[in-house]
């Protein structure tokens, strides 16, 4: 079985399409892709469960799904022999919420794809062929996702860089919750593009805070200073509210965990919907769960080793 991990951006989404560091830390949870060999076909599909999602690379057009289906054709057009296969694909993570389940989609079908020809690829290889993946769904992505999904772990990310090991102190935990909607980091990537545009300084300016906040972020976590990770959390947040990321769902959801006891608690991911992570500790794991679960929302707890 062929897997890729799901992550979330602990500090630095948005910045980070921009040059700036960003800090994310896979979760246990991702995609996995089994294959079956099909003779005489010509063509590979990809069947997607739990969203009851089919696509055939083979047909013309896969109506409403051309990005999955371009994206497929993409990886497959990586081999050039003819081999076609059945993928089968379970996605432990929900779409279009900030934990990266399209790059984690993309490096379990490229690995699945190898697996199925019993090559064993790099993994610098496989990074770079699941950022053409994800090309497909959003023009310019900085590749946190893809290197995250590939590498796993908790790692500081800078576009074009490879990636640094992050080692935490102690253990982290968060609350990962669901707002109920979801976005496009497209459209989301796009919006903070133009006003970039409209006003280079003071967008630029704010991009170099956040690029700080992630650096105090790497230390704290190295040190072991939680209460300083949420803080820093609790900034970024600010930050990423003034580049209208963030929404009434979203603010409710982040004011509870707040109240909760919460060490800190911000959007995750491209923001106009998705989830939000809230940083806590065995004091307040349980209470900030509860909270989020009495609005209404899907709850993911998350731990990453120390
Ligand atoms: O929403 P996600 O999981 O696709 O996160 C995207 C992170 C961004 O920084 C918004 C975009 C990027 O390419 O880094």
């Amino acid at each position: 079985m062929a897997y890729g991990h799901g992550k979330v951006i602990l500090l630095g989404e948005h910045s980070v399409v921009h040059g700036r560091p960003a800090l994310a830390i896979s979760v246990d949870r991702g995609a996995e892709v089994t294959f079956t060999r099909l003779e005489d076909a010509e063509h590979t599909t990809l069947h997607i469960e739990p969203w009851g999602v089919d696509v055939d690379s083979g047909v013309e057009t896969n109506e409403g799904r051309e990005p999955l289906q371009q994206a497929l054709r993409v990886a497959r057009g990586f081999y050039d022999d003819d081999v076609d296969l059945a993928l089968s694909a379970t996605m432990r993570l929900p779409s279009g919420a900030g934990m990266g389940s399209s790059a984690a989609l993309g490096v379990a079908v490229l690995r699945a794809l190898d697996e199925a020809r019993g090559l064993t690829r790099p993994d610098g290889e496989v990074y770079e062929r699941s950022l053409a993946w994800e090309r497909v769904f959003h023009g310019n992505p900085s590749g946190v996702d893809n290197a995250m999904a590939t590498h796993g772990g908790v790692a500081l990310f800078k576009r074009g860089e490879p990636l640094t090991r992050v080692v935490p102190r102690h253990p982290v935990s968060l609350v990962v919750a669901y707002s109920g909607s979801s976005s496009s980091t497209k459209l989301m990537v796009d919006s903070v593009a133009r006003q970039y545009e409209r006003e280079p300084e003071r967008i630029g300016k704010l991009f170099d805070a956040i690029g700080a906040i992630v650096m105090n972020g790497k230390l704290a976590l190295e040190q072991g200073e939680l209460k300083s990770l949420g803080q820093l959390m609790t900034m970024n947040h600010k930050l990423l509210s003034a580049l209208m990321l963030s929404t009434d769902a979203l603010e409710e959801m982040i004011a509870a965990a707040n109240e909760a006891g919460a060490l800190g608690a911000k959007v995750t991911g491209a923001g106009g919907g998705g989830c939000m992570i809230a940083l806590v500790d065995d004091g307040s794991r349980h209470a900030v769960a509860e909270a989020l679960r009495a609005l209404g929302k899907t709850v993911y707890e998350v731990e990453s080793g120390s």
